[in-house]
């Protein structure tokens, strides 16, 4: 289920979590960014190629493609088994921001989204139908865990698609990882 979990920045202190969607939307709204639900009724193999994906959300493409403008989409595809499961997860897990707006619809699956804004990580599980929208130059990082699995389609305003500035901290490793959050929730 779609979670929300706000910590202390510091990695101490209460944390508090939310799974109704309303009061999801709302906390992350008040930090500009934005979270949907989108049908995301269609079964993909999971080796299923990046075309086939983006032909299957053709509709769902083209109505965000008429609000934002994006100029390039691309799929990301992951399964346990992946090649390169390992160096993609360590790729994305080092905090970052991007110069673009970031906007993820997970068609299958699930990830975890960490936001550092002010004092405070805002750690979004996201699952399959959830859109996110997370505004240019945030601070963030993300973990697909161990075995990952997911395809999330990726919408870029920047023709290269993506590109990441690191910050050089090692927060991430002061947060639950996916693995632990998830087990955690269960
Ligand atoms: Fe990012």
């Amino acid at each position: 289920m779609s979670t929300l979990t706000i910590s202390p920045a510091g990695g101490d202190g209460p944390a508090q979590s939310w799974t109704d969607r309303a009061a999801i939307v709302d906390r992350l709204q008040a930090i500009g960014v934005e979270f949907e639900h989108w049908q995301a009724g269609r079964d993909l193999a999971d080796d299923a190629d990046q075309d086939t994906v983006l032909e299957a959300y053709r509709d769902a493409i083209d109505a965000l493609n008429a609000r934002y403008g994006f100029r390039s989409i691309d799929v990301v595809n992951l399964t346990p088994d992946h090649p390169d499961a390992a160096a993609l997860r360590s790729r994305f897990l080092a905090e970052h921001t991007h110069a673009d707006f970031e906007v993820r619809f997970f068609v299958d699956g699930s990830g975890l989204f960490y936001l550092h804004v002010g004092d405070r990580i805002y750690m979004v599980l996201c699952e399959r139908g959830d859109l996110i929208s997370v505004p240019a130059n945030t601070t963030h990082w993300f973990d697909m865990g161990t075995r990952p699995f997911f395809k999330c389609i990726r919408f870029f305003t920047a023709p290269d698609g993506w590109v990441g500035e690191f910050t050089g901290s090692d927060i991430a490793a002061r947060f639950p990882d996916f693995d632990s959050y998830v087990a955690q929730l269960a």
